[in-house]
């Protein structure tokens, strides 16, 4: 009864459900790449150690070359009685080459060797993520340029607080996203240890050199408990919490982007191509590309918890349920990936509604704070330059008057006689937002 690569000592077959239960080869196929270029690499060392002739190592790695093309032209049969990615390379590796096949997976296991593969998968992959921060961040950064000169309202609680520039908003999420991009690059150095040696967990008699294997996979560093090489998943854990902070800041941006795009708003246009229509009502245009994000953002936030939860009270060293970790990972890369392409993409396609936006941002009295910093500069303590303002709003609005520069002077210095005609320079929409976003740095993308 050997029909598994493990099936020696068993009597019985498989049953049916728990093939089904236990396969993983419906998702983790797509570590193949990484699964071969592993085991030539591994084969290799094997052969300069001389555990295994030379001659042999040739024929494994003329056949795992083989292999990758059959799996790339999808022409290989993947097997769910194989369980998983190694075992179905493994097994069409014997089936061609015949027994030599059988010597790879000397001084080595799976439990090693999915701990590389999912490290040299994630490498790549932080490689792109951080990439496309890059791009995205580069269209943030455009369009805020390109609208430099435009003043929308500030807020705070969403209440208008103080007019900004529209461009100083937008560079926000350029500082969140330069965050990001740091997290995933300190991930990258946990990632990029060479876990392959440890074997099952405790090593192996035979005469490996890691060092080698290190060198041939770009590897700067090895791993150096073999316990924790194969029972680690923190770097998982890094690479989902990581995405989940950069989501969150996705989500907001989302958020945003929903009700700027509202006719309440009216601050923005997304493009066509990036918005859909209702079956029903067929004036609707909805934002479909936010609203999704912020929707995936919960799933991306769930499949952290989730390999949290696997992780957690796991003695040590490799449990099978380690293998749960994949489906989260791969859903978080598949979601992240996406939702910043099309993000990067979107964002060079928003039309912004300039004179909407400075018309809003002259309401709810947002200068007030001006004319409170004028008095102060008058000499007033600033408490009781707040109250004096505070009057002025007050009376604003029982006279319907919508902005504090509309005042009269002879209104203004009802209030108080420190008031002179210069007020009028510094409740000026344009001048004041200018003069407060001086001091920050709003034009560096950090790209
Ligand atoms: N498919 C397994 C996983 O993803 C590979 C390691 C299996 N190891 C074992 N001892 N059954 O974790």
């Amino acid at each position: 009864m050997a029909e598994k690569p493990w099936g020696g000592r068993f009597a019985e077959k498989t049953h049916d459900l728990l093939e089904k239960f236990s396969e993983s080869i419906s998702y983790d196929k797509r570590l193949y790449p990484y699964d071969i270029r592993g085991s030539i690499a591994h084969c290799k060392m094997l052969a300069k150690q001389e555990i295994i002739p030379q001659a042999d190592s040739e024929k494994i790695i003329a056949g795992l070359e083989e292999i990758l093309q059959e799996i790339e032209s999808g022409q290989f049969q993947f097997s769910e009685a194989l369980e998983d990615i190694h075992m179905n390379i493994e097994k069409r590796l014997i089936d061609k080459i015949g027994d030599v096949g059988g010597k790879l997976h000397t001084a080595r296991s799976r439990n090693d060797q999915v701990a590389l593969d999912t490290k040299l998968y994630l490498r790549d992959t932080i490689k792109d993520v951080i990439n496309l921060l890059g791009q995205f961040r580069s269209a943030i950064a455009e369009l805020a340029k390109n609208n430099s000169d435009v003043i929308m309202p500030g807020y705070t609680h969403l209440q208008r607080a103080q007019p900004v520039l529209f461009a100083n908003h937008m560079m926000a999420y350029c500082d969140m996203l330069q965050r990001d991009s740091e997290r995933f690059d300190d991930c990258l150095k946990r990632v990029n240890v060479l876990p392959l040696g440890a074997g099952a967990l405790a090593g192996t008699t035979f005469p490996i050199d890691r060092e080698y294997v290190a060198g041939l996979l770009d590897f700067p560093a090895i791993t150096r408990n073999s316990l924790d090489t194969v029972s680690d998943r923190d770097f998982v854990i890094e690479f989902c919490s990581a995405s989940s902070i950069l989501m969150m800041h996705l989500s907001r941006l989302s958020e945003e982007l929903i009700l700027w795009s509202s006719d309440e708003f009216d601050f923005i246009e997304i493009s066509d191509a990036f918005c859909t229509g209702s079956s029903i009502m067929p004036q609707k245009k909805n934002p479909d590309i936010p609203e999704l994000t912020r929707g995936k953002t919960g799933r991306v936030y769930g499949n952290l918890i989730a390999i949290l939860t696997v992780m957690k009270g796991l003695p040590l060293a490799y449990n099978r349920d380690m293998q749960e970790d994949k489906e989260p990972l791969f859903d978080t890369i598949d979601t992240v990936m996406i939702s910043v392409q099309l993000f990067t993409e979107m964002m060079k396609n928003i039309e912004i509604n300039k004179g909407k936006m400075f018309a809003a941002a002259g309401g709810g009295y947002s200068t007030a704070t001006e004319v409170a910093d004028y008095l102060v500069r008058k000499g007033l303590p600033f408490r009781d330059a707040h109250a004096v303002v505070g009057n002025i709003v007050k009376y604003c609005i029982s006279k319907d008057i919508a902005q504090v520069g509309d005042l009269s002077l002879d209104e203004f210095r009802g209030f108080s006689d420190s008031i002179e005609n210069d007020i009028y320079e510094y409740v000026d929409l344009v001048k004041s937002t200018i003069n407060k976003s001086k001091l920050f740095k709003i034009d560096d993308a950090g790209v």
